[in-house]
């Protein structure tokens, strides 16, 4: 069974070290969860790289809105919401799922479209405007 995973392509780089670096992790962990091929032996993992992507995507997303917070970014309400939307459905796709199959496909879809986009559009209005504003990016962490 061949997965579908997620690619990551220049055109998701915001120009902001940490958030760009952020992005390719969450990338990552939704690939290795993508790329379970027996579900059914492999439970104990899909549990754990669920668990972790959740954890991360809330964690990535609250570092986010600081830092639209610290840039008095304008549209972070907005933002914020559309966080919040993605995390409702990451919890749904879980919750909702009949069978790993079904999960998987769904997690893909949701990955692939809302979180993609997201990058794509949302989080490329903060970069252009902090840039347009002469308000610092961050540097990665150690
Ligand atoms: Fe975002």
């Amino acid at each position: 069974m061949t997965s579908r995973t997620m690619k990551w392509d220049k055109n998701c780089r915001l120009g902001n070290p940490v958030m760009d670096s952020q992005h390719r992790l969450l990338f990552a962990i939704a690939n290795e969860l993508l790329e379970i091929s027996n579900p059914a032996e492999e439970m104990p993992e899909i549990k754990y790289l669920f668990y972790h992507l959740n954890d991360y995507v809330r964690g990535h997303f609250k570092e986010e809105e600081e830092y639209m917070a610290k840039i008095k970014y304008p549209g972070l309400e907005a933002h914020k919401e559309k966080h919040s939307l993605i995390v409702h459905d990451l919890n749904n796709t879980i919750r909702r799922g009949r069978d790993v199959f079904e999960i998987k496909g769904r997690l893909y879809d949701l990955l692939n479209t809302w979180i993609y986009e997201h990058i794509l559009i949302e989080d490329k209005k903060y970069a252009t405007w902090a840039r347009a504003n002469n308000t610092p990016q961050s540097s990665p962490q150690p």
